[in-house]
């Protein structure tokens, strides 16, 4: 069984390199199959997630090639509109290929997606857009039969800024006749990064960032070359694992706006914070100060994806914080696991009371999800003695050679498996 063994107690300091992020590659590696021909995309993490979505993208007729983190996704060709159930349910993202599917097929049959479990995550407001939209949409046996002939451009408005929703609307919108607009839209910067790749590939997106997303659609699209943005969450990774071990830590390749909301509460920690044009320097106080309160919101709020990072983070800190999760209904798993390491932890629904202690210790603990996994790392380094993290597989969703960064800062990380 594989797992991860962590002697804590060692205070980190250097330099890391940030890979490219999850949440953006995902979505865009989706919208490839929209346009026939050879894409190009750099800065390509080797993540258990992208494997998955590349083994959809060629059940779905792609061909994959892979030269270190660039990916080169051939969609020339006659391309499939079924994905298995067994491929869907294996992340979140998965969904995304009916916007773009519908849009090179103008039909899908997909399942329910699958991804980290935080309670309810269902996808009603993707189909109520795409119904919206001029999509024919029935359930059958557990799968969705989508027809979309014609889609007309419409203004929609979401009820709650989901990323997702606002990924798929942009994917299928891009295929409909007229304009659409996305109301209270997502504005995540990995939406950013889609509708980047979007319009190099010849759409017509704008407003990606913002509340409002503008579609005209019937642009004809071309195979593209595409960067991917750095992983703000990654990089706050190694920030609060530099900040638990009472470190230093310069983050390379990041883009330091992303990272406002998490540098603010560092800051309020304590933590001497410097910001370059593609860096940011962090300097951690030997106690952590504990802000008084968190609340996560969708972005540029305190980004969900960071909450058990600071969850753990604070587990050591001098005084206590009330955590606040506004998104998702069951997200504190880790701090079952924390309690282990002798954390002080009170949850109340949506609300963690961290009460800071002066000395973890390890222990033997599993990770239950990708950041509660995370999480788990963070306060292991920070901890006095061993611990074995197992199931580390949701960790390696996320993360790129997470053992051999830390190593380089001077941790004592193997994996073992
Ligand atoms: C994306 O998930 C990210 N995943 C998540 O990151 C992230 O936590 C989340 O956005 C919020 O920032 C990817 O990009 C692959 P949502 P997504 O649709 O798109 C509700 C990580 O750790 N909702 O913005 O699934 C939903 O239940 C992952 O990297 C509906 O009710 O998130 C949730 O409460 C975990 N109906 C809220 O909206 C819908 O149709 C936000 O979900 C869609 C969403």
């Amino acid at each position: 069984m594989s797992r991860i063994l962590v002697n804590g107690g060692h205070r980190l300091s250097g330099c890391v390199k940030i890979h490219g992020a999850k949440n953006a590659v995902l979505p865009i590696l989706a919208a490839t199959v929209m346009a026939e021909g050879v894409h190009t995309i750099h800065n390509c993490p080797k993540l258990s997630d992208v494997s998955v979505t590349c083994e959809i993208l060629e059940k779905l007729g792609a061909h994959i090639t892979r030269d270190g983190d660039t990916l080169v996704v051939d969609t020339t060709g006659e391309m499939e509109s079924f994905i298995p159930e067994s491929l869907m349910r294996k992340l979140r993202s998965s969904v995304i290929f009916l916007g773009a599917v519908l849009t090179r097929k103008k039909e899908a049959k997909i399942s329910a997606p699958g991804g980290c479990e935080l309670g309810p995550r269902p996808i009603d407001l993707h189909i109520k857009a795409l119904r919206e939209l001029g999509a024919d949409i029935k359930e059958e046996h557990g799968y969705l039969i989508c027809r979309a002939d014609n889609l007309y451009g419409k203004d929609i408005h979401l009820d709650i800024p989901s990323v997702g929703a606002t990924e798929n609307i942009m994917l299928a919108a891009c295929n409909a006749d007229g304009v659409t607009t996305i109301k209270n839209a997502a504005c995540e910067p990995e939406i950013e990064d889609l509708a980047n790749f979007l319009n190099s590939m010849g759409a017509c997106v704008s407003g990606a960032g913002t509340s409002t997303v503008t579609i005209v659609g019937k642009q004809e699209l071309k195979a593209s070359e595409h960067k991917v943005m750095p992983d703000r969450i990654v990089a706050t990774t190694y920030l609060c694992a530099a900040a638990a071990t009472g470190g230093e830590i310069d983050v390379l390749d990041v883009c330091p706006e992303h990272l406002s909301a998490v540098l603010a509460v560092l800051s309020d920690c304590g933590c001497r914070i410097i910001k370059g044009k593609d860096r940011v320097m962090l300097k951690a106080p030997q106690i952590l100060k504990s802000p008084a309160a968190i609340k996560t919101m969708p972005y540029p709020g305190f980004p969900t994806d960071a909450q058990s990072l600071f969850l753990a983070m604070l587990t050591k800190s001098d005084g206590t914080t009330m955590i606040t999760e506004t998104i998702f209904e069951s997200r504190y798993k880790a701090a079952g696991e924390l309690l282990r390491m002798g954390a002080k932890i009170s949850i109340n629904g949506r609300v963690a009371l961290v009460k800071g202690v002066n000395k973890l210790s390890g222990a033997c603990v599993s990770a239950q999800d990708l950041r509660g996994g995370a999480a788990l790392v963070i306060a292991a380094l920070a901890a006095d003695g061993k611990t074995v993290i197992n199931s580390p597989e949701f960790i390696y969703r996320g993360y790129e050679n997470l053992e051999e960064n830390l190593q380089r800062l001077g941790a004592d990380i193997v994996y073992e498996g």
